[in-house]
């Protein structure tokens, strides 16, 4: 089982959750998912944009687990933001993915009308349709600019985070906030130069553990909460045993020592301003 983060609403976020970003495929996304929840997860993260939240929501209520032990996140898309258009993609969440209420509600992109799109989302937890909101991919400055208007603050920012990239120019902000760090890309989106690191290397074998599970202790310890993706049953189990060892201080700080000054997935703002918005999801499951 899971350590836990608190949000700012007091809710328990688990530290290690479950993507299932290019799952488009739903039988695999629905199995993964139901052998996720059996192994113990209890953090599932979806997306309008992955087109498979009814796969999702078929594996929950295959799962036997309690609804309300699992945290069920979605994320609404840019082309989405109009106030009223968002009114509307919040309803077809909940539809398709037919879980009661949604637990945790993400912008996934700081693109288009920000501001409509969290009114909607403000008023869907004023509703109890969401239970929690927050931000994807947003910056410190994005993240100032919601906070000045925003009448419920965002419970969690999920970027892009693993020790190639740690968000130094964001991670300040978000604890000035009481902000939640969720990383996207935990593992380097399973970058083999990263798992070939000498650093993780040496502390995978001093533990006993692999790679990956080197990576996502990394998270727990530094207090982020991770949400790896992975197919294959015998990783959805390993991903989560990273609960019964801890790295040392200097092995943490040579794992921390590995960060460059760039992300990995690179988009120029330009490029995301222009055609984020424009990118429909195709037609959804
Ligand atoms: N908000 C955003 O803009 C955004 C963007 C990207 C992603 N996300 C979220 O973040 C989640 C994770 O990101 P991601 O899927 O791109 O990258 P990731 O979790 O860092 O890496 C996934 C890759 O690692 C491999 N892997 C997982 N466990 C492994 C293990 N134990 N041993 C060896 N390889 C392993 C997977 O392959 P196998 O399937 O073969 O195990 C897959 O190729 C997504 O699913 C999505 O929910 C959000």
């Amino acid at each position: 089982m899971t350590t836990s983060v608190q949000l700012s609403n007091g809710r328990l976020m688990p530290q290690i959750g479950f993507g299932v970003y290019l799952m488009s495929d739903v039988a695999v996304c629905e199995a993964s998912v139901k052998a996720a929840l059996q192994e113990g997860y209890r953090l599932i993260d979806t997306a309008i944009l992955y087109r498979n939240e009814r796969a999702v929501g078929r594996a929950i209520r295959a799962s036997g687990v309690p609804r309300d032990e699992i945290l069920l996140t979605t994320k609404i898309w840019p082309n989405d933001y109009r106030y009223d258009k968002a009114r509307a993609a919040i309803a077809g969440c909940l539809e398709r993915l037919d879980a009661g209420s949604i637990d945790l509600m993400l912008l996934h992109q700081p693109v288009g009308d920000v501001r409509g799109a969290w009114k909607a989302l403000e008023e869907a937890v004023d509703e109890g349709t969401i239970r929690a909101i927050g931000v994807s991919n947003f910056t410190a400055e994005d993240l100032e600019k919601l906070l000045g208007y925003a009448r419920i603050a965002p419970v969690v920012n999920q970027v892009e985070l693993h020790p190639y990239w740690q968000q130094p120019d964001l991670l300040p902000t978000l604890e000035k906030h009481g902000i939640a760090a969720e990383a996207w890309y935990p593992l380097g989106h399973g970058s083999k130069s990263l798992l070939a690191e000498p650093a993780i290397i040496a502390a995978a074998a001093a533990h006993g553990k692999s790679a990956v599970q080197v990576i996502l202790r990394w998270h727990v310890q530094r207090g982020f909460v991770a949400i790896p993706k992975s197919t294959n049953p015998a990783h959805i189990k390993a991903n989560l045993e990273v609960f019964d060892f801890e790295l040392s201080d200097a092995e943490m700080d040579g794992i921390g020592a590995l960060g460059k000054s760039h992300p990995m997935f690179r988009m120029p703002r330009w490029a995301k301003a222009a055609v984020m918005p424009l990118m429909r999801p195709r037609a959804l499951d």
